[in-house]
């Protein structure tokens, strides 16, 4: 059963597989984020989108970092074309949407997020027109950004489905990350954040982190926390960044690959609320009022 309505709850398990219909709402839009930099989210967006997609799900990474866009670096692809250039070069969206690997699509936002907010009426329903294209291409979408909380990366957060958080046990990366959930709780955007622990060294690290998070979140805040999974630090990690090679796909069988494939299926089986506006137009609609 799935049930497409505000407030209503979905779940992705029953999702169709790729070669069925689309949901008629959109695709699931997930913006990976951290208060701390430098976390590991763009290794995470790419290898879980991979994963997802090895599960049978479409998936389409907006690569929405307005600093320095790095999806593409991480991939060895080099997307020429931007949402930029669909804006306002006449490229139609299909070009600017390039295939990466293990079946996943990558569009880059470069400079066109901002000038989301300089649309005329006109060039904001194309381009809603042409989103319902990509809505129909895709199950899920992640969008990477960059990190804190600066107005863009909160509107990324506002503007999506779902949050995931990325954090390590570096107490400067909890007490960024805190920072962050406590700004999201105080604009009540979510009723809840997924959170993910990376570069986790032991077992009890990752259990110290966890119980750590969820205890002051608790204790201080109305947000709820969805504790997705961990991933061990793991020098093939840092190898296949200098190989510009996915790790999942270049060491399928390494610990941090099966942790990302546990946490894939921790987002497929989770329930998620279906807002009036979802899928990736509402999420770009979203957007373009916030950044007004
Ligand atoms: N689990 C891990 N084990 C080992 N190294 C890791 C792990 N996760 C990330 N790294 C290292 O951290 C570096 C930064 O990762 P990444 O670029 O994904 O972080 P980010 O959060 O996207 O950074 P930014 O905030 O700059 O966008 C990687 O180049 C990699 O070397
Ligand atoms: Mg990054």
């Amino acid at each position: 059963m799935r049930i497409i309505k505000r407030g209503f709850i979905r779940e992705d398990k029953e999702a169709p597989p790729s070669e069925n219909p689309v949901p008629a709402r959109g695709a699931r839009i997930i913006t990976i984020t951290s208060g701390k930099g430098g976390v590991g989210k763009t290794n995470i967006t790419v290898n879980l989108a991979i994963a997802l997609a090895q599960a049978g799900r479409r998936v389409i990474i907006f690569d929405a970092d307005l600093g320095l866009a790095n999806v593409d670096v991480l991939l060895g692809v080099t997307p020429r074309r931007t949402l930029y250039d669909h804006l306002y070069r006449d490229v139609s969206i299909e070009n600017i949407l390039f295939p990466g690997p293990g079946g996943i699509s990558i569009i880059s936002g470069g400079s066109g997020f901002l000038e989301l907010a300089n649309l005329t009426a006109k060039q904001r329903s194309n381009l809603v027109k042409n989103l319902e294209k990509l809505d129909r291409m895709a199950d899920i979408v992640l969008i990477d950004t960059g990190a804190g909380i600066s107005k863009d990366v909160l509107a990324f957060c506002a503007a999506a489905d779902e949050v995931i958080l990325v954090i390590t046990p570096e107490p400067t990366s909890l007490a960024d990350a805190y920072g962050l959930i406590k700004v999201l709780d105080r604009f009540n955007l979510h009723r809840e954040v997924h959170f993910i622990v990376n570069q986790v060294r032991s077992y009890g690290e990752s259990n110290e982190t966890v119980y750590r998070m969820n205890h002051l979140v608790d204790k201080y805040l109305t947000i709820r926390l969805n504790y997705l999974g961990d991933i061990c630090y793991d020098q093939t990690i840092v190898s296949s960044v200098k190989q510009q090679s996915p790790f999942i796909l270049a060491s399928p069988t390494s610990r941090a690959a099966l942790a990302v494939k546990k946490i894939a299926f921790s987002l497929i089986d989770k329930k998620w609320m279906v807002e009036e506006e979802s899928g990736l137009k509402g999420f770009i609609s979203k957007l373009s009022r916030l950044f007004r």
